[in-house]
């Protein structure tokens, strides 16, 4: 397989995976799979309810099952992961071998202060006090951090343009 045929996204929760991803995707003409849905489809379940259903080793597995099959599909595609998805089960061995990575980076400030609308939907942070949720956010980004600096390629933002993310990502597959 040409490694270029798919470009993952990855990053922490809410850092705009899906967004970016999928306006990349149409801008280039590539397919779009958001991992997520991807799985939500397949199990006729909210990723809520298979975490509450599986607990989340269970639900890793099952996350992992998913990017094997998206990875087969040999087409031209934009995949945006799940924010857990590189740091489990040597995802990210697999993801380096099977096509570029590329990091949407946010500061956990900046990551706070956009989660609370889209808490409700990620069991991680469903349960949080508000309190706490700056904290919980360093804390996990301090030890996702070292997976997700393993991407292709980092892009830093904290109010990422369509278009800069666009031209970013074709100047970096050029070369
Ligand atoms: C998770 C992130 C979520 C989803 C699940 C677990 C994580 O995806 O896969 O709630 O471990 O960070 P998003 O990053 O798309 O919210």
């Amino acid at each position: 397989m040409e490694t270029k045929n798919l470009l993952f996204i990855c990053g922490f929760m809410s850092a705009g995976k899906t967004t970016h991803g999928k306006k990349l995707a149409k801008n280039i003409g590539y397919h779009f799979i958001d991992l997520d849905h991807y799985t939500e489809n397949k199990f006729d379940k909210s990723i809520t309810e298979l975490f509450q259903e599986l607990g989340e080793d269970e639900f890793r597995q099952v996350e992992t099952a998913s990017l094997n099959e998206c990875i087969n599909d040999n087409r031209k595609t934009v995949i945006a992961l799940g924010g857990g998805t590189p740091c489990f089960n040597n995802n990210l061995e697999l993801l380096k071998k099977s096509g570029k990575l590329i990091y949407l980076k946010m500061d956990a400030e900046a990551l706070y202060k956009r989660v609370f609308g889209l808490k409700a939907n990620r069991p991680l942070l469903a349960t949080q006090e508000e309190k706490d949720m700056l904290p919980y956010i360093e804390d996990l980004l301090g030890k996702r951090a070292p997976y997700y600096e393993q991407s292709d390629l980092t892009v830093y933002h904290n109010n990422l343009h369509e278009d800069e993310f666009k031209e970013t990502v074709l100047n970096f597959l050029k070369n």
